[in-house]
């Protein structure tokens, strides 16, 4: 029996996808048979994503970007509609965060530099791709938040800043789903626990890593194709009437 794809036809564009989470999303969505866009700032990284993917004999679109700069990320995306007629699922994967400074020390650029990059990139796709969306009547936004939005780490040391703004992200799944379920769309949040993508491996040390580990019930850190699995089923119709939910990919790190 031919196998079953679960994105077949599906036009996928997924920010930060040239490491990391958001490179494992775009690779799985690609394996169920989306055609994949990455939106990424580090062109060697995502030239070396598209060339892994053609080798599996899947072409994936590259579009060098900031995403932190609105009137570039209205110009990329328009110029996706004008090519493609549609887009079907938005991954807001770009993100993260460089350092634990206690919260008398985060300068007022450090502040807003992360919440660039965690809260407003998203914003800036998720507006630009809302209105291609709602003519459509369908489509499927996922939002990449963090444990550290829903409680600090039980097992190691977490950093108010980005707290915030994977807090915000939450705040603006559930609102939005509101919104635009009218028009089909389902808006959703993935929150992943520690895993080790190259962000994480300069970010936390052994020690750390060692005891998120050791603490999680499941006494392991999850990999990164765990949360792809996680956003093909978000983007799947298996659930086409799941929205404004928070799923938790962290391997029981928190649990309440
Ligand atoms: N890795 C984890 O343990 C973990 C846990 C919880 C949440 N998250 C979240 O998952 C997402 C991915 O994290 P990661 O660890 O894979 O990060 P990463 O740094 O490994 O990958 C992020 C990608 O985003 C790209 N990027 C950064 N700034 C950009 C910009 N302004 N414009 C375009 N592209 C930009 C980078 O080039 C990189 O390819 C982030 O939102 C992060 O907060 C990660």
């Amino acid at each position: 029996m031919a196998e079953i794809r679960k994105l077949e036809g599906k036009v996928a564009l997924v920010t930060g996808a040239a490491q990391g989470l958001g490179e494992a999303i775009l690779k799985e969505f690609a394996l169920e048979g989306a055609k994949t866009i990455i939106f990424d700032i580090d062109a060697n990284e995502s030239n070396r994503v598209k060339e892994e993917l053609r080798k599996t004999n899947n072409d994936t679109e590259l579009v060098i970007i900031d995403v932190c700069n609105s009137d570039a990320v209205n110009i990329a995306i328009s110029n996706l509609y004008k090519k493609y007629k549609k887009i079907d699922i938005l991954v807001n994967a770009v993100g993260g965060f460089y350092n634990f400074d206690k919260i008398t020390d985060v300068t007022d650029e450090e502040w807003h530099k992360v919440i660039n990059i965690n809260l407003n990139s998203a914003f800036y796709c998720t507006r630009a791709v809302m209105k291609y969306m709602e003519k459509s009547k369908s489509g499927r936004i996922i939002n990449i938040s963090s444990g550290a939005g829903i409680a600090p780490n039980p097992h190691a040391p977490s950093y108010v800043p980005y707290g915030a703004a994977k807090a915000g992200l939450l705040g603006m799944t559930k609102l939005l789903a509101r919104d635009a379920g009218e028009f089909g769309i389902t808006v959703n949040a993935i929150a992943p626990g520690t895993a080790l993508t190259p962000r994480v491996k300069k970010v936390r040390d052994a020690r750390s890593i060692s005891n998120i580990a050791k603490m999680n019930p499941l006494k392991n850190i999850i990999e990164p194709v765990d949360c792809a699995k996680a956003a093909v089923f978000l983007s799947s119709d298996d659930a086409r009437y799941i929205t404004g939910i928070t799923m938790m990919v962290n391997a029981g790190n928190l649990i309440f």
